[in-house]
This record gives C-alpha cells, sequence and structure tokens, in this order.
C-alpha cells in the first residue's frame, strides 16, 4: 500500500477520448487494488454532447458517470479551447490532482492541458509524439502544443519516440523501445525534464476487448441488411476534409471513383453533414448514407467490410489490426507503419488494389499500453512525493 493518496484527473469530450479512456479506467481499477489509495476525477468538457458522439460511448464501454461536465460546446477554436481552459483550471484549482491525464489532439487535449501546466501539474498526454507535419490541421497544433506541456509523454510507436527526439525531447526511457512491463529505472522526471515513453497504442487495448462484444452484441449487419465484404464503408469527419469545398470536392471524387459500382456505407459526422449539404460533387447512388453509429457497430461495419475509405486516424489502425484493406483519404498520415505493411493506402497512391508487406506483429505495442501508463504515472508521482 502507498503511503499517500494519489489523485489522476482525466480530461475528455470528444468520441475519440471516451474511446482511448477506457482501457485507462479499467487499469486505474486494476492499480487502485495494488496500490491502495488512488483516487480519480473525470473531467467531460462537453466538446461532443450529441447523444450519439458522447452518451453512447458511455453506454456501450461502461464509462461511469464524469464528476464534472465543463459545458463546452461547439464554437470556434477560440472560444471553445478558452472555455475549456477556464472551467478545466477551475476544476484543477478546487481538486488539486497530482497528474492531469489527456488524451489525443483535440480542443479539449490542449485546453486542459494548458490549464494543468501553469499551475504546474504534471500533464501525462496518452498518444504523444504523433505528427502530419502540416500545421492546417488543428489537431497538428494542438498535438505539438500538448507535447510540450506535458511531463509524461505515453508514445504508441517508434516513429513518435523519433518525432519528439527531433523536437528536442529525448529523454526516452528504455530508449524509446517498448517499455517492458514492471520498468523501474524512471530516473529525474519532471516538467523541465519530461519523460518520453514507448507504451504501444490504447487503442490496441480497445480493439482487443471490442472484437469479441460486438460480435456478440452489434446486430449492425442484420439492420442494415449487409452480408460481410459485400460492401465498403466510409468516414469523413476532419475540417481538413469538409471546411475546403475544393478538397471536399476532390474526396468525394475520389471515393465514387474507387467505390464505382458497389454499396457503400457512410455513417455521417454532424460536421460532414453541413459541409456535404452546400458541395456541389454528389457520392453514387450506392453510397448509403446513415447517422453516426456507437463504438461495437463501427468495429463490426469494419472487421465485415471489403475496404473501409477514412480520414478518421483510429480507423486506419483498426483496419490494419481487423486485416481490412483502408484507403486514407488525406494526403499524409500519421500512421505511418500501416502503409509501410500496405494495409493502407493514401489515396493519390491508391490504384485499385493493395500489396500487402507483413503483419508479423502489431507495430504498436502489445495490448497493455493502458497497463504501462498507469503503472508509470503511478511511480513517478510515488517517488517525487518520496524526495
Ligand atoms: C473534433 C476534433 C478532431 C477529432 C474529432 C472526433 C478538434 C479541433 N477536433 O473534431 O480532432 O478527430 O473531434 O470526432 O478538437 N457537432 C454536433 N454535435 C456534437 C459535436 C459536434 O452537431 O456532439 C457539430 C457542430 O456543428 C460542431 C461541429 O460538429 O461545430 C464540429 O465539432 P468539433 O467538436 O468542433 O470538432 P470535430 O469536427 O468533431
Amino acid at each position: 500500500m502507498t503511503e499517500f493518496p494519489m489523485t489522476i484527473a482525466s480530461v475528455i469530450g470528444a468520441r475519440p477520448q471516451f474511446i482511448k479512456y477506457f482501457p485507462i479506467a479499467g487499469a486505474i481499477a486494476a492499480a487502485r487494488k495494488r496500490v491502495g489509495a488512488l483516487r480519480e476525477i473525470l473531467v467531460h468538457t462537453g466538446q461532443h454532447y450529441d447523444d450519439s458522439m458522447s452518451k453512447v460511448f458511455f453506454d456501450e464501454l461502461g464509462i461511469r458517470e464524469p464528476d464534472y461536465h465543463l459545458g463546452a460546446g461547439s464554437g470556434n477554436h477560440g472560444a471553445q479551447t478558452a472555455l475549456i481552459l477556464k472551467e478545466s483550471e477551475a476544476v484543477f484549482l478546487k481538486e488539486r490532482p497530482d497528474v492531469v491525464m489527456v488524451y489525443g489532439d483535440t480542443n479539449s487535449t490542449i485546453g486542459a492541458a494548458l490549464a494543468a501546466a501553469k499551475l504546474h501539474i504534471p500533464v501525462a498526454h496518452v498518444e504523444a509524439g504523433l505528427r502530419s507535419f502540416n500545421k492546417r490541421m488543428p489537431e497538428e497544433i494542438n498535438r505539438v502544443a500538448t507535447d510540450h506541456l506535458s511531463t509524461l509523454l505515453f508514445c504508441p510507436s517508434m516513429t513518435a519516440i523519433r518525432n519528439l527526439a527531433a523536437e528536442g525531447m529525448t529523454h526516452a526511457l528504455h530508449g524509446g523501445a517498448l517499455i517492458p512491463e514492471g520498468f523501474d529505472d524512471l530516473g529525474d522526471v519532471d516538467m523541465n525534464r519530461p519523460a518520453v515513453v514507448n507504451v504501444g497504442d490504447v487503442m490496441e487495448d480497445v480493439l482487443r476487448h471490442s472484437v469479441e462484444t460486438a460480435k456478440a452484441r452489434s446486430r449492425v449487419l442484420e439492420t442494415l441488411g449487409l452480408t460481410p465484404k459485400s460492401y465498403l464503408l466510409l468516414t469523413v469527419h476532419r475540417a481538413e476534409s469538409t471546411d475546403d469545398p475544393e478538397q471536399f470536392a476532390h474526396i468525394v471524387r475520389r471515393v465514387n471513383e474507387i467505390s464505382a459500382g458497389k454499396t457503400v456505407i457512410f455513417p455521417m459526422h454532424p460536421r460532414t453533414k453541413k459541409a456535404y449539404a452546400a458541395v456541389r460533387e454528389k457520392l453514387h447512388d450506392r453510397v448509403r448514407i446513415i447517422e453516426p453509429v456507437g463504438h461495437f457497430d463501427i468495429v463490426m461495419l469494419l472487421a465485415n467490410s471489403s475496404l473501409v475509405m477514412t480520414d478518421s486516424g483510429g480507423m486506419q489502425k483498426e483496419a490494419y489490426w481487423l486485416k481490412t484493406p483502408c484507403v486514407t483519404l488525406r494526403d499524409r498520415t500519421e500512421w505511418v507503419e500501416t502503409v509501410e505493411s500496405g494495409w493502407n493506402v493514401l489515396m493519390k497512391d491508391y490504384r485499385g488494389s493493395h500489396t500487402i508487406a507483413e503483419q508479423a506483429t502489431s507495430r504498436y505495442g502489445d495490448g497493455n499500453a493502458a497497463g504501462r501508463i498507469v503503472d508509470l504515472t503511478v511511480k513517478i508521482c510515488r517517488g517525487k512525493e518520496k524526495r
């Protein structure tokens, strides 16, 4: 049993963050049994608020009711981020967590990270070190800034470790290789000497759990009248894809070429719905537009599709793990390993087929990223307490 109570505050707010948080919640519960006094505060920024964008994930994954709702809602980047910054600061001042854990690259991530860092609370960044090298993406700005505010940088891959090293963040534990479980040689870690750690990808933890549950629970194929491998799956949601009408029209044309004559299922994000209404170029008539679906339904749709076309980072990797060929509807990707393996092709490079190079083992860890993240977070905080 540890001698001091420790508090981890997790801040989530957008759809992929609910999913990334799920294995962390499990790992915190497991760690509590080992180390005793471990308190957790869960903060929902409210960036996503529709039931289909938020509640469904809490219900399906059994995530508990958050302790705080910040009510951020939609808005321009400045207004939305400012609200998250201000409201999360108030929570941190009241609760004084030992660590603030943030996830991915959204406005919720940067807002909470900035509030915590200014209060000298160590920030733990889950999914650190990713880069598209395109600062026109709001996510790229959020990632770079969050990484440089963080004390614990939990990377999903070697590529992420290298990206951070190139920006001067060179204190990589275990030489940047996947950290062994139980690793203890932590050295000095603080805000001015952040630790960079390769823990693998929490999304792999989630998928390992979700595949079997999705098979047991999801009825999406029956509901939509689909048989396995008889359709393609399409998702588009990023600002870089939808906000510029020229780019959106280009994506629509490319999707029409790739999927000509085939059934396509397209669960549509609310942002995309607005943008699609305004764009002149339209999808062919075998594209079935449906409402956004929950986590188990998307896993089922992805696992059974003959090919997925997507601009989502999470789905590129899920396709790789599920061995579903993927065409990424972007000019570049942060998940370069999926392209190197052959399972993923950028839309500009796609010529109608995939050439699979290898997939002996996953290059994103071993499905226990969350366990490592929580274990190291607890150890580093405990070490500070003793000094
Ligand atoms: C955000 C993230 C993006 C992430 C995505 C996951 C930023 C900058 N972007 O993009 O990195 O991949 O979440 O989905 O943080 N809306 C609704 N209902 C909702 C939520 C949003 O109708 O519950 C509509 C609103 O019109 C809103 C728009 O969608 O203005 C965009 O939402 P926002 O949260 O700003 O960004 P996302 O595109 O979802």
